[in-house]
C-alpha cells in the first residue's frame, strides 16, 4: 500500500474531490482526518471507511476558522502521532461575480476559505513536518482558474491563484531547505456538487466563461483527481515538488 502508516488530514472530505481523496487514501493504509462543515455528509464517509476496514475520524471542522485548525492538527497528532499529508481541499465558488460587482463581503468569504484556510493549514503543518524525521506533504487543491482568468469569478480566480503561489512559495523554501514538499491540482471541470453551488450566475461572469468554451469542457470524475493526489503523497513524486498538475482532461490544452 503507497500510504502505509501515514497520517493524512483532507478538508472539503465530506464530498466530491475530498471524499474520494479520502476514501482513496484509507485504502492505501492511511490514517484518514477527514474534515468538513457538513457532518451529515461527513459521518458515511467516515463510516464507509471503516467498513471498508480502513482508519480515518471524522472532525467537524470549518477551514474558515482558526481554533478549527489547530484543532484538526491536534487530533491527528493526538490519535495518531503524525502529520505525514495535508491536503488543503475545501473550497467555494462565487457565482462567477466580475470584479466591478464583487462585494467586500463575497471578496472576503471566497478569500478566506479558498486562500487564507489553507495558508493557515499549511502553517499549522509545517510546524509539524518540520520537525519530523520524514518531513510531510502539502497538496493543495486549486483549479485551472488559478492558472488562467475566466475559469471562475474575480475573487475566486484570484483565490485560486494565490492558492498556487503559496505552493511555489512553501515547494521553494520548505522542499529545497527542508523537508516537506508541496504541490498543487489544478482540475478543470469535475462531476461533484460544486455546481450547485453556483446559484445565481452572474450574466457578464458566465458570459466571459461562455466565450472560452465552459460549457463545452470535458468532465473528470472525482476519483480521477484522487489519484493524482494519491500521486502526490505517496513516495513516487519524491522529487516533485512546487508542481502543478493540470487534471482537466485537456481542455486547457488546445
Ligand atoms: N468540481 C470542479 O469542477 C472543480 C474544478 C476545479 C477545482 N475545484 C476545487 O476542488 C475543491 C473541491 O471541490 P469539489 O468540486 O469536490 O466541491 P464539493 O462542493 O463537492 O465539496 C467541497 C466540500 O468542502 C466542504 N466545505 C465547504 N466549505 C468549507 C469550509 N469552510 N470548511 C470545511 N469544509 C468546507 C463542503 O461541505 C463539501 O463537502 C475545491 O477547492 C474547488 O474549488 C473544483
Amino acid at each position: 500500500m503507497k500510504l502505509s502508516g501515514k497520517t493524512v488530514i483532507v478538508t472539503g472530505a465530506a464530498a466530491g474531490m475530498g471524499e474520494a481523496i479520502a476514501k482513496k487514501f484509507a485504502a492505501e493504509g492511511a490514517k484518514v482526518v477527514a474534515t468538513d462543515i457538513n457532518k451529515e455528509l461527513l459521518d458515511p464517509v467516515v463510516q464507509s471507511i471503516t467498513e471498508a476496514g480502513g482508519e480515518a475520524v471524522g472532525l467537524v471542522s470549518n477551514i474558515g476558522n482558526q481554533e478549527d485548525i489547530d484543532q484538526m492538527v491536534h487530533e491527528a497528532i493526538e490519535r495518531y502521532g503524525s502529520l505525514d499529508v495535508l491536503v488543503n481541499n475545501a473550497g467555494i465558488m462565487d457565482n462567477f461575480v466580475p470584479v466591478g460587482d464583487l462585494t467586500d463581503e463575497l471578496w472576503d468569504r471566497i478569500i478566506q476559505i479558498n486562500l487564507t484556510g489553507p495558508f493557515k493549514a499549511a502553517r499549522a503543518a509545517i510546524k509539524v513536518m518540520e520537525k519530523q524525521e520524514n518531513g510531510g506533504v502539502i497538496i493543495n487543491n486549486a483549479s485551472i482558474g488559478g492558472l488562467f482568468g475566466v475559469r471562475g469569478g474575480g475573487a475566486y480566480v484570484s483565490s485560486k491563484h494565490g492558492l498556487l503561489g503559496l505552493t511555489k512559495n512553501i515547494a521553494a523554501t520548505y522542499g529545497i531547505h527542508g523537508k516537506i514538499r508541496a504541490n498543487a491540482i489544478a482540475p478543470g471541470g469535475v462531476a461533484t456538487n460544486i455546481q450547485s453551488t453556483i446559484t445565481e450566475p452572474h450574466e457578464l461572469g458566465s458570459k466571459a466563461i461562455g466565450s472560452i468554451g465552459g460549457g463545452t469542457a470535458p468532465i473528470g470524475q472525482p476519483e480521477e483527481i484522487a489519484e493524482v493526489a494519491l500521486f502526490l503523497a505517496s513516495d513516487a513524486s519524491s522529487f516533485v515538488n512546487g508542481a502543478i498538475i493540470t487534471a482537466d482532461g485537456g481542455w486547457t490544452a488546445g
